[in-house]
């Protein structure tokens, strides 16, 4: 069933990211401060909520949902989110951007709940400087929680790499070599300004993906892969490899143009784009009107109007949007 959300660009949106939940068990230093306050219940989605708003898309032609957060996975009883719309007649991919740190134990039931791809952030292989970047985070659980995905069998397992010079940038190569080892792919990042991290100058930090894939075509033969599907990435395949190496670079390469897919805050605002505040209520209309899917259909297919035509992020180091990443849904 094609989609039947076109904007006033003539973008097609057939993909939807959903935030779980803003909390997570890490506190990574470019998505984070390092006190952060989370939203209160009432003013999140439930699980039923979050599956009745994935119904209306897929009913409109939505064949992709990713979820993200903050960490999906440490939200109570997620798995059973999963299950629901993994039954959902229409949905072709149901994928995940998780850091791992649960999946020793969540991999094998997403698989069986029906996830088709899983994402996990990875941004260093030292023990130390993994501490340091996620703040919280505990390198060997990750790791565990990769081979976990591996053997639990998603069709594609993609590692996440967001680069900051002077920090992990000597690290490149050694992660393309760790996702060949692995049978994986894996994206190099641009780091995006949202919210008001104040824990290093994203000006100093930035790494643009060209330095990045001319280290890599140094050492590995890649090719530009052309089966790449619409969004943002930018793919390369490594010769005689499994692996595929991503580049996503708001900075560097705008994507806009190829958009194909909106957001869900876990507030249920429906927001058009990453880099504005274009947004619409989704959970107003459904708790004003619950069990109410025309609706909800009518003010999702309503909100195309008012997607901007792309971000306009810079590279000075002034906060660009307030809102964090982990509010956004990565
Ligand atoms: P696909 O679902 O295959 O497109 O995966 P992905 O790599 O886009 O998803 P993932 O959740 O792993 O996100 C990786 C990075 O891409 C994160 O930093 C996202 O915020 C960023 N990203 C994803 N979509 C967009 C977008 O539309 N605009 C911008 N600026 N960044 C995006
Ligand atoms: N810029 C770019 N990527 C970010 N992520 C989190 N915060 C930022 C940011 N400010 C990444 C995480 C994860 C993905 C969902 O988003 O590393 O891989
Ligand atoms: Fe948590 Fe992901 Fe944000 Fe890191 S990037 S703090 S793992 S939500």
């Amino acid at each position: 069933q094609p989609t039947t959300l076109i904007d006033r660009f003539n973008r097609r949106v057939d993909y939807v990211r959903m935030s779980v939940t803003d909390r997570c068990d890490f506190r990574c230093v470019y998505c984070m401060a390092e006190e952060m306050t989370f939203l209160p219940r009432e003013q999140i989605l439930s699980l039923e909520e979050i599956a009745f708003i994935a119904r209306a898309f897929v009913e409109l032609g939505v064949s992709k949902i990713r979820l993200t957060g903050g960490e999906p996975l440490i939200r109570r009883n997620a798995i059973d989110l999963f299950q629901q719309l993994g039954r959902l007649p229409g949905l072709k991919e149901l994928n995940l951007t998780s850091n791992g740190s649960q999946l020793p134990r969540l991999a094998q039931p997403l698989v069986d709940a029906g996830t088709t791809r899983i994402n996990i952030s990875l941004d260093t292989l030292d023990a130390d400087k993994f501490k340091e970047l996620t703040r919280t985070g505990d390198l060997h659980k990750v790791l565990a929680g990769i081979d976990a995905a591996i053997a639990a069998g998603f069709q594609r397992v993609k590692l996440n790499a967001v680069i900051l010079k002077g920090r992990n940038d000597d690290e490149i190569l050694d992660l393309v070599a760790f996702a060949i080892d692995k049978g994986v792919d894996i994206t190099f990042i641009e780091e995006m300004p949202l919210g008001d991290i104040s824990e290093h100058d994203r000006a100093l930090s930035f790494c643009s993906s060209d330095e990045i894939l001319a280290m890599i075509e140094a050492r590995y033969s890649v090719t530009a892969s052309t089966s790449s599907t619409p969004g943002p990435s930018r793919y390369y395949q490594v010769s005689g490899q499994t692996t595929r190496i991503g580049f996503i670079s708001p900075h560097s390469h705008n994507f806009c143009d190829s958009c194909n897919r909106v957001r869900v805050t876990v507030e249920g605002r429906l927001l058009l784009c990453l880099g504005n505040e274009h947004s619409v209520d989704l959970r107003q209309v459904i708790r004003s009107y619950p069990g109410d899917m025309v609706r909800l259909k009518q003010a999702i297919i309503d909100s195309l109007d008012i997607k901007p035509e792309r971000h306009h992020f810079d590279l000075s180091d002034d906060v660009q949007i307030v809102r964090f990443m982990n509010t956004t849904g990565g």
